[in-house]
């Protein structure tokens, strides 16, 4: 069996958590594979909501298992609060969540290294979300990490001793920032980790192989989106990890070979959140009431997210630098109240129209849009894809034909249900 894979083609808030939450009945695991708590997924159902950060948007399903793989970097202090919160809502899910122990450690002293880092870059932060992500990341390359599956070992506390240590000393190198609930919060990341302890740990490249050998069926879950991509994306304005379909194999330890449906989200329109570039951003009334009719407020940090067009120019992009083989719109409903839509094409640069997105994206290019008319009433009802109005299926069509790949899923809500599969 193949591993299908759901990814972000934008920066992030795609809606990802929702249609792995929805497409999940149809898979026996679903699997993060990188990212960490920067990640926050919304999942809506019989008129409850939950945000979750490091565990998989699978873990409602009963008997589906969810793996938070090698690649995923995880903070004991937020994975625990995410496991009481589940417990408080009922939720039986212990004996069906695993996690790879390979999976890096955020420190304490990785979050105060993110701070620092950012406030040292003054206006040129990246926005980061403060979860330690970049400087947990750079100890797994320098191969200075700490991994989940070392908290057994005898000399574990040592070694956090060691890292830590050289981690204050790094900050040194910072303008100061206020360290003084260090000891605090090293007391409950130690708590957490403790109680984490009676979770079942696994070797993750070898489970999923047998899985897949064993016919099981795999739905690997992105995190952020492939314009935060470390390679491919706005650099420096991105993430840390690969969030394309290369991080699969690379986050839960399987081949190329075993990758089959890539399902790209992308909203109807366009968000941001942090700073970089961000071509079709509207800093008008349109961007306002996207904000506001899109709910568009971060699901981690709660910031409030910057809004624009469809930009087609960084879609082809990310689909083609993902593979991407089918594509789910999110988020269609926003667009109810529209009089007139607008799809960025082409960037203007070098005072010529070009499709590709350049090198150096910050602030040098123009975008030109297409125009197409709204359709005005709500899609509350809309069930199969022969409802939507005309307008509306125009628009699909259109985006469908400019990109070259099919759209086959169009989420018109943020519940569970609402869902709508194209041919
Ligand atoms: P993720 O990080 O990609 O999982 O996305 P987030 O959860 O951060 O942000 C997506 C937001 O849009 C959440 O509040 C979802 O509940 C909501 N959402 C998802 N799909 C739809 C949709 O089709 N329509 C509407 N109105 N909201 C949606
Ligand atoms: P999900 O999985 C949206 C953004 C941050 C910042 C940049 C780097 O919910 O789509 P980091 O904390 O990784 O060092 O931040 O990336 N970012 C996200 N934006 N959704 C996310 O995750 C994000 N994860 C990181 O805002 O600009
Ligand atoms: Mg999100």
């Amino acid at each position: 069996m193949a591993v299908d894979v759901i990814l972000g083609l934008q920066w992030g808030d795609e809606g990802k958590g929702k249609i792995v939450d929805h497409l999940a009945k149809k898979y026996d695991i679903v699997a993060r594979f990188q990212g960490g708590p920067n990640a926050g997924h919304t999942l809506k159902f019989d008129g409850k909501k939950f945000v979750l950060h490091t565990i998989p948007s699978g873990v409602f399903r009963p008997n589906l298992l969810n793996l938070i793989g090698n690649g995923v970097v995880i903070d004991p202090t937020i994975l625990k609060r995410e496991i009481d919160g589940l417990d408080q809502a009922g939720v039986i899910f212990k004996d069906r969540l695993l996690i790879s122990k390979k999976a890096h450690l955020i420190m304490p002293t990785h979050t105060l290294l993110d701070a620092a880092s950012e406030a040292a870059k003054g206006k040129a932060k990246i926005g980061s979300t403060l979860k330690g992500i970049g400087p947990t990341y750079m100890d797994k390359t320098g191969r200075n990490g700490l991994r989940i599956g070392d908290i057994f070992s005898s000399n574990f506390k040592a070694r956090y001793h060691a890292l830590r240590n050289k981690h204050l000393n790094l900050l040194r190198v910072y303008p100061p920032i206020d360290i003084a609930d260090l000891a605090e919060r090293e007391k409950v990341w130690f708590d957490s980790l403790e109680s984490l302890k009676s979770l079942q740990f696994v070797n993750g490249e070898y489970y999923i192989n047998q899985a897949i050998k064993d016919g099981k069926k795999v739905l690997a879950e992105g995190a952020q989106g492939a314009m935060l991509d470390v390679d491919f994306g706005t650099y420096p304005f991105v993430t840390s990890s690969s969030t394309l379909t290369a991080g699969v194999c690379i986050g839960l330890g399987i081949a190329p070979s075993k990758i089959g449906e890539v399902i790209g989200i992308t909203k109807a329109y366009c968000t941001r959140v942090g700073g970089g570039p961000f071509p079709t951003e509207l800093n008008d009334e349109v961007g306002e009431k996207l904000r506001r009719l899109g709910a568009e407020f971060g699901a981690t940090t709660g910031r409030p997210r910057r809004c624009g067009w469809m930009d087609l120019p960084a879609l082809k992009y990310a689909i083609m630098v993902g593979g991407i083989t089918q594509i789910c719109i999110t988020k269609i409903d926003i667009l109810d109240e529209f009089e007139e839509i607008r799809v960025a094409t082409h960037y203007e640069y070098d005072e010529e129209k070009h499709e590709e997105i350049p090198y150096d994206l910050v602030n040098t290019v123009e975008p030109i849009y297409k125009s197409y008319p709204g359709w005005n009433t709500s899609l509350d009802h809309v069930k199969e894809y022969d409802q939507f109005p005309k307008e509306a299926k125009e628009y699909i069509i259109a985006l469908e034909e400019l990109i070259g790949v099919p759209v086959t899923l169009i989420s018109t809500g943020p519940e569970r249900e609402k869902l709508v599969y194209k041919n």
